[in-house]
């Protein structure tokens, strides 16, 4: 009887760190195509006043559940309570430089807490993921656009975490056919939605350019050092492939719609296909923003790479979707965000 009841439940998305910045940004764009979700979080990293927002710009009440990924009971609470047909499984610690300090935190979290969640996933039957991975898995790479099926060879504890579950889903799949499991490697995700009232909130100082440039321009931070401007590119400085968070966010759409008809492992580059320079970037919050944002090249940050963007075509090919939004767009975005919450969801 009672599996019956819960049949009848519609059935939901389950978002793991839903409350983050590309979680938050992607429950809009779930909603707008009429799906219903869960969100899962342990505000780790993240506030639940980015729920609260995502509500009020989708006009409905957020289910979520405040809860540990590698916590198996309210896990399964969760799965009892509701239909989870899909599971965007965005939780997990992201940062390079604590990943370093930190090795076991970081594959605690990350990898250990996927398995916990992969286990719930299969005793519920629910088989359906798909899994926020990175390009950093591609370490540094050999040749420029990069091709999904490039070598992998991350050089961080983050990075590997990546991988490794990459592999595990990987293994999963062969090991149960009816699991249908896309990966999803974002290259460097900016901007902001563009109602200025969800972004990126950064604990403490910002590791990425993006928010360090925006905070900038805001008066938080008094100039930008630039990692280096003696790589070989066009004007010295590290080139990357900045995506906007909302095209991101279509891509895990395009991605849960796609899904059903996937037989393999699907591995997809999210990123735009352009490469655009440390330089290049400040130029072009400076002309989005209105404000001089002051800079002083700086020595090489250790790990760094010079160039890295994707090959965006199979993403296409297979998701239909490709990337639309402007630099420009990236930068307003980030600027209406930065300016209207210069100390984030606090
Ligand atoms: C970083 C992570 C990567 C992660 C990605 C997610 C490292 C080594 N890599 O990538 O694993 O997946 O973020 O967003 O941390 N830069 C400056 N000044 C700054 C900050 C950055 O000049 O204050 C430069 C960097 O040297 C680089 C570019 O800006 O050339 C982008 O840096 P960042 O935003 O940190 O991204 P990635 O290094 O590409």
């Amino acid at each position: 009887m009672k599996t019956h009841v819960s049949k009848l439940k519609k059935s939901k998305i389950l978002v793991t760190g839903g409350a983050g910045y590309i979680g938050s940004h992607t429950l809009v764009e779930l909603d707008l195509a009429g799906y219903d979700f869960v969100v899962y979080d342990n505000f780790c990293n993240s506030s639940k006043e980015s729920l609260r927002r995502v509500s009020k710009l989708i006009n409905k009440n957020i289910l979520f559940e405040n809860g540990d990924i590698r916590d198996s009971e309210k896990l399964q609470q969760l799965f009892t309570k509701y239909n989870i047909e899909h599971v965007i499984h965005f939780a997990g610690l992201k940062a390079v430089g604590e990943s370093v300090e930190t090795p076991i935190k970081y594959y605690d979290n990350n990898v250990n807490g996927t398995l916990v969640l992969l286990d719930c996933m299969k005793k519920n039957n629910c088989k359906k993921i798909v899994f926020s991975s990175s390009a950093t898995v591609y370490g540094d790479p050999s040749s420029t656009p990069i091709e999904e099926d490039f070598p992998l060879n991350p050089t961080n504890p983050y990075g590997k975490s990546k991988l490794f579950i990459e592999e595990i889903l990987r293994d999963v799949f062969i090991s149960d056919p009816e699991f249908k499991i896309v990966l999803l490697r974002y290259f460097n995700p900016v901007g902001a939605h563009v109602s200025g009232t969800i972004g990126e909130d950064p604990s403490g100082t910002p590791n990425n350019l993006m928010p360090f440039i925006a905070q900038t321009a805001v008066g938080k931070r008094e100039f930008v050092s630039v990692f280096g401007d003696d790589y070989n590119t066009h004007d010295g400085t590290g080139v990357r492939d900045y995506i906007h968070v909302v095209d991101l966010a279509q891509g895990h759409l395009k991605a849960i719609q796609i899904i059903n008809n996937i037989t393999e492992v699907l591995t997809l580059n999210l990123g735009t296909g352009n490469g655009y320079s440390v330089l290049e970037m400040i130029k072009a919050f400076e002309k989005a923003s209105s404000k001089n944002i002051p800079y002083k090249i700086e020595r090489r940050r250790e790990g760094d790479i010079a160039s890295c963007f994707a090959d965006p075509s199979y993403s296409f090919e297979v998701l239909k979707w490709k990337a639309t939004k402007t630099l420009d767009e990236m930068c307003k975005d980030s600027w209406r965000w930065q300016s209207n919450n210069p100390n984030g969801y606090k």
